[in-house]
């Protein structure tokens, strides 16, 4: 068995709005039906937020419960690290936002883009603060407003997407913990998912919303192929830096865009099906608080018991991606 990191989640929350979007309600939007879509996806229904509620009203009440079942108080923690890529505004970040709502007063506070791999990227830059005796208590969050950059005229992505909040407390743990990271980028593919509009390149004009720049474009089918294989490397080589082999694996916490994904990553990594943590069917793709969200869930639905080895993995725009190996 590998040394242990001696840096570990202590406590997990999630936050999901109550608005209900179902494919029978798409199928009123766009020329779209529930049986495209589940075959295709594996996705039924995805929430979606208000108006008026956005990144950082998400992300700190997920950020709440997680402190609660840390045991901690806001005033305790040192690092708040958000992962978005519909933060409230271009700027200031939103973790300073969630600082603000949160009262984290000593806390200092950045976001990182990093697409749907973002909470991934978040729990692993964490772990260096930590490990390097900076910080002592860091939150990770990952949250997302989908439905603010969704086209709802385009059926290739509007079924897609949705929206919430996953967050973690980080920090050393006397058993356990984080066994290893892998990390990787290829910007070569970055067209393949992205929002053209808005950035310092097309600022917001009424060219870019004439063109709907403002929203996400996916080259779906590519997406595909690059996420099966790179969810799979991420997840064998997270395996591997720790020295485990996937029998010794309890579960899988996948980031969820596509339920043929995660089965053909499943089979890739040599792992059966009951493996892979799934609550696609209920959320869709909610980008980098997929994987926040469903560890969440994981913990609350006792999937996870102390002593058990998980791994975190996802996939997104960049390209980006990632593994972690955490021994629960
Ligand atoms: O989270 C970050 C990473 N994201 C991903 O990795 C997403 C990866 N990609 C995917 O999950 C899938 O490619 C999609 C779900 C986006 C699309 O599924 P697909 O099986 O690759 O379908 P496709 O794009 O090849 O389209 C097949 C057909 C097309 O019709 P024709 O050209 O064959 O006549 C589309 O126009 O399905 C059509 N189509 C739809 N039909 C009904 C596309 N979207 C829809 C829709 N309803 N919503």
């Amino acid at each position: 068995m590998p040394r242990k990191s001696g840096i570990g989640i202590v406590g997990t929350g999630r936050f999901l709005p109550t608005k209900v979007l179902n494919n029978a309600d798409l199928e009123k939007m766009v020329d779209t039906s529930d049986e495209w879509i589940m075959t295709r996806t594996g996705i039924k229904e995805r929430r979606i937020a208000g108006e008026g509620i956005a990144a950082a009203f998400m992300g700190a009440e997920a950020a709440k419960r997680a402190l609660q079942n840390a045991g901690l108080d806001a005033g305790e923690i040192d690092l708040i690290i958000t992962a978005t890529i519909t933060p409230d505004m271009q700027f200031p970040s939103t973790s300073c936002l969630i600082q603000h709502r949160l009262g984290a007063v000593r806390a200092i506070g950045f976001d990182i883009s990093a697409a749907c791999s973002g909470y991934i990227y978040g729990i692993t830059i964490a772990q260096q603060f930590i490990k390097s005796g900076l910080y002592r208590n860091a939150l990770v969050i990952g949250s997302e407003k989908m439905s603010s950059i969704t086209d709802w005229e385009d059926r290739n992505t509007c079924v897609l997407f949705g929206d919430g909040a996953g967050a973690c407390v980080m920090q050393k743990v006397k058993e356990g913990g984080i066994l290893s990271t892998y990390l990787g980028s290829d910007g070569r593919n970055a067209p393949l998912l992205e929002v053209p509009g808005g950035g310092s390149l097309r600022p917001a004009s009424h060219e870019t919303i004439d063109e709907r720049l403002h929203y996400c474009k996916m080259s779906g089918s590519e997406l595909f192929k690059e996420a099966v294989k790179l969810m799979a490397e991420a997840g064998n080589k997270a395996m591997a830096k720790s020295g485990l082999k996937c029998g010794d694996i309890d579960l899988v916490i996948p980031h969820q865009a596509n339920i043929r994904i995660l089965w053909a990553v499943a089979k890739k990594m040599n792992l059966p099906r009951e493996k892979i943590y799934l609550n696609i069917e209920r959320y869709g793709n909610m980008s980098s608080a997929s994987t926040a969200v469903a560890l969440a869930e994981a913990v609350e639905e006792k999937r996870i018991k102390k002593g058990d080895i998980i791994i975190l993995d996802a996939f997104g725009a960049g390209l980006t991606w990632g593994a972690i190996v955490i021994k629960w």
